[in-house]
């Protein structure tokens, strides 16, 4: 069996007449943490949203497992196994962080839906899971505090096991680690490097720091299409990457 999660062939996204994607071929293996980096406007966003369906491919297609799914929904998306970091708008504030966790283990089996029996044990089970992602993110220690009165570090690490809670096969971060400080952002990149033992990881970031410590695989983009891909040894070395997008920042950065 292929060890490709992922798969897109020639995709492309159109806003109107605008051709934000365009031609991108990625192969994105399983347990990786593949990232992608570009200048602003690179169309990394856009790419994540191709792949949840948020917005249609204009062409090309993404296959997930073997399975096409360019024209599903991006509920069917998310049921066949594709998670994207909540935002943090999106975290129930008067809720308990264990309860967030709870919830969104939750998702995949709407209890609605379930006799009252299965629905105390899917109660537990999601529990269990819960607990389960709070030692993960190392936030025991606060677990029962309401998601509102964690740290803004705390809350963007919750949503990340909100992701993981989904249990999904591919998760897809896009930057993470916005407006952290350092030690918060030490505890996401140790997060994220964990997340590829049990998921395949599709990371957008700005920190060349992190991308290049924790990547398997990048990819640069710009203008919508792919520049270069490889390790980050390669992707550190490349001159046109350094020509077209990383400078000196390269250097100053991970030294
Ligand atoms: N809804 C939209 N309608 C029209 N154009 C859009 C829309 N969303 C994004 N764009 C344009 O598409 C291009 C790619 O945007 P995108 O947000 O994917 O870039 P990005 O690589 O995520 O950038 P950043 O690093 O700033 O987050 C940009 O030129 C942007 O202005
Ligand atoms: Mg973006």
């Amino acid at each position: 069996m292929s060890d490709i999660a992922l798969q897109t062939r020639g995709l492309g996204v159109k806003y109107g007449t605008f051709h934000a994607l365009a031609e991108v071929d990625l192969d994105i293996r399983r347990n990786s943490v593949h990232s992608i980096i570009g200048p602003n406007g690179a169309g990394k966003t856009t790419l994540f949203h191709a792949l949840t369906g948020r917005v249609p491919a204009s062409s090309g297609r993404v296959v997930l497992e073997g399975r096409d799914i360019t024209q599903a929904s991006d509920d069917d998306r998310v049921r066949l196994g594709i998670a994207r970091s909540f935002q943090v708008t999106s975290l129930f504030a008067n809720l308990s962080l264990r309860e967030n966790l709870r919830l969104a283990a939750q998702g995949r089996t709407p209890w609605q839906a379930l006799a009252p029996w299965r629905r105390a044990q899917s109660n537990r089970a999601a529990l269990e899971l819960a607990d389960q992602v709070t030692e993960r993110l190392e936030l025991s220690a606060v677990s029962d505090r309401l998601a509102g009165e964690l740290s803004h570090g705390q809350q963007r690490r919750l949503e990340v096991g909100m992701a993981m809670a989904a249990r999904p096969r591919l998760i897809l971060l896009d930057e993470p680690t916005s407006g952290m400080g350092i030690d918060d952002i030490d505890a996401m990149k140790t997060l994220i490097r964990d997340l590829a033992q049990d998921h395949t990881v599709l990371f957008i970031e700005h920190n060349m720091g992190i991308v290049m410590n924790i990547s398997d695989t990048i990819t640069v983009m710009r203008l919508g299409r792919k520049l270069v891909e490889g390790t980050p040894a390669v992707i550190r070395e490349d001159p046109e990457v350094q020509r077209a997008y990383l400078g000196n920042m390269i250097t100053g950065d991970i030294a």
